[in-house]
């Protein structure tokens, strides 16, 4: 229904009043428009309906129109922040991820929705594009019966990085426990930093309270009867800030009907144009703040702790031969040590795995400079939670020049403002591997300007190793050798 609306006023001559939304068309088909009655103006002169709409009063058209520019630009000023996650929630025809997604290639789009949705406005993406591009994660989530949370961080969401939620045309369709469930989860679940952006209307429209002129009201009723979808949720007396607030998120701004109209289509004409009757609700911009960070350290879902005590014990004397051949090398280089005692439950394997990591990663072969090497080891150590790495890698590092204020830097990641840009971009591909296995082609093309094929390889090798180094020390509950200590204090939340 709304696609069919920016579909249409998409068309329009004048790109003051144009919806910007130039995919909504090309995202329709002959069942869908014979469906909607909206997109019969589809087959008239533009002019024509525009007249029409405006003689009506026809507030829904022209606020989706508001409403679209608004969004678009809220999310772009968030995406020059650098905002490199964007969430599509109750995603329907939106086609913000591919208008957007080709200028911005180190953003990831989610898109939330029902599955069954979900699933046809993926057959249209690829009718439309040949394929489901890359930066575009789907995400099927019913927002009443599941947990958006789970469902986004099982899809890759990193809930350490500031991201843009829009929520988009429904609010409404929604229960008040699904709109509180959904809330919540931003404010407790998100990173600061992050957003939300979303419509409304206030509930004097769900019961029918409102001022709302009645010829509206049974244009609306009779339209959402038609495709069976009631709206359910509107905002207690109108009051936003009463909404967002009891979740803890900081409201930036609300703007009505009348005040988009104003500011994004023809300004000074709202209440010639909408009349006079209240507004029926507006867009709504929240945030969370930095002192949420406590509370969600606190309430964050927590990664299951690691063992406390070896699940595998070390290996003691007297050793086998093969175990012998394995451990002795380093016994000799004075690191009988847990990981490799450990590791001797099969020397065959841990004998090759070291002649690459030790052999190779950890020797001057490497072409990566030891505080690149270090800080990279470091951060994959930090996303796979192994203490045991960071305990003998921390050491590592402050033996190349690393300081205690960097060892703490780098738990809080690449977005930390006061790294060099190149070690910013060394972080951020070492974010990239661990949450997707692969590079974005902004972080590559950074990379290349100073790595050659060589460094780039020896990268990619080297969180891998620690990669799969993590996940024996963690699964294998390898605790810490005496004399080492683990993350420091003051690391980015004890998740
Ligand atoms: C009116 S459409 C808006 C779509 C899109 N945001 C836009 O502006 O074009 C409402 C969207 O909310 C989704 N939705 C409704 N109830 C939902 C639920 N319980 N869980 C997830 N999505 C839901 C629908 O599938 C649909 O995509």
């Amino acid at each position: 229904m709304v696609a069919c609306q920016r579909a249409v006023s998409g068309r329009d001559p004048n790109p003051d009043t144009r919806n910007p939304d130039y995919l909504a068309e090309k995202l329709l088909d002959a069942e869908l428009m014979a469906l909607v009655p909206a997109c019969a103006d589809l087959q008239r002169p533009f002019e024509e309906v525009f007249a029409e709409y405006l003689q009506r009063q026809a507030r829904g058209f022209f606020a989706v129109v508001a409403r679209t520019k608004h969004i678009d630009q809220s999310l772009q000023a968030s995406l020059a922040e650098g905002v490199r996650q964007v969430v599509i929630l109750g995603a329907g025809l939106d086609s913000r991820a591919y208008r957007m997604g080709p200028d911005h290639s180190g953003v990831r789009f989610f898109e939330v929705d029902l599955p069954a949705t979900q699933e046809d406005k993926k057959q249209r993406v690829v009718r439309l594009l040949g394929s489901l591009p890359r930066n575009v994660v789907y995400v099927p989530v019913d927002f009443e019966r599941q947990s958006l949370g789970t469902r986004l961080s099982e899809a890759g969401f990193r809930d350490d990085a500031p991201a843009f939620f829009v929520w988009e045309g429904v609010t409404m369709y929604l229960s008040a426990e699904a709109v509180d469930a959904t809330l919540n989860y931003i404010a407790r679940g998100t990173a600061p930093g992050s957003s939300i952006i979303f419509d409304y209307v206030p509930a004097g429209v769900i019961d029918g309270t409102s001022t709302e002129p009645p010829a509206v009201r049974a244009r609306r009723l009779e339209m959402l009867e038609r495709f069976g979808e009631p709206w359910l949720f509107g905002v207690p007396d109108g009051k936003i800030g009463g909404l967002v607030g009891k979740h803890g998120l900081e409201l930036v701004s609300n703007l009505r009907i009348r005040e988009l109209w104003d500011r994004y289509l023809r300004p000074g004409t709202a209440d010639a144009v909408l009349g006079d009757a209240d507004p029926e609700g507006g867009v709504a911009l929240a945030r969370v703040t930095a002192r949420q960070v406590t509370d969600r350290v606190v309430t964050a879902t927590a990664r299951p702790p690691r063992p406390a005590e070896a699940r595998v014990a070390p290996v003691d004397e007297p050793w086998t031969a093969e175990q012998r051949d394995y451990l002795e090398p380093h016994r000799r280089a004075g690191r009988l040590f847990n990981v490799f005692k450990t590791a001797a439950h099969h020397p065959e394997l841990a004998g090759s795995f070291d002649a690459f990591a030790f052999g190779y990663i950890n020797s001057e072969s490497l072409t990566l400079r030891l505080r690149d090497r270090e800080l990279v080891i470091l951060r994959i150590g930090w996303l796979c939670r192994a203490e045991y790495a960071w305990a003998k890698h921390s050491r590592i590092a402050r033996s190349v020049g690393i300081t205690e204020e960097e060892l703490v830097r780098i738990t809080r990641g690449p977005d930390a403002a006061e790294w060099r840009p190149f070690e910013a971009i060394l972080l951020r591909a070492v974010d990239e591997l661990h949450r997707d296995s692969f590079i974005t082609d902004a972080t590559w093309n950074a990379l290349v300007e100073r790595y050659d094929t060589r460094q780039l390889m020896d990268l990619v090798f080297t969180v891998g190793t620690y990669s799969t180094v993590s996940m024996f020390l963690n699964s294998f509950g390898v605790q810490l050798d005496e004399g080492f200590s683990g993350f420091p204090k003051g690391a980015a939340g004890a998740r």
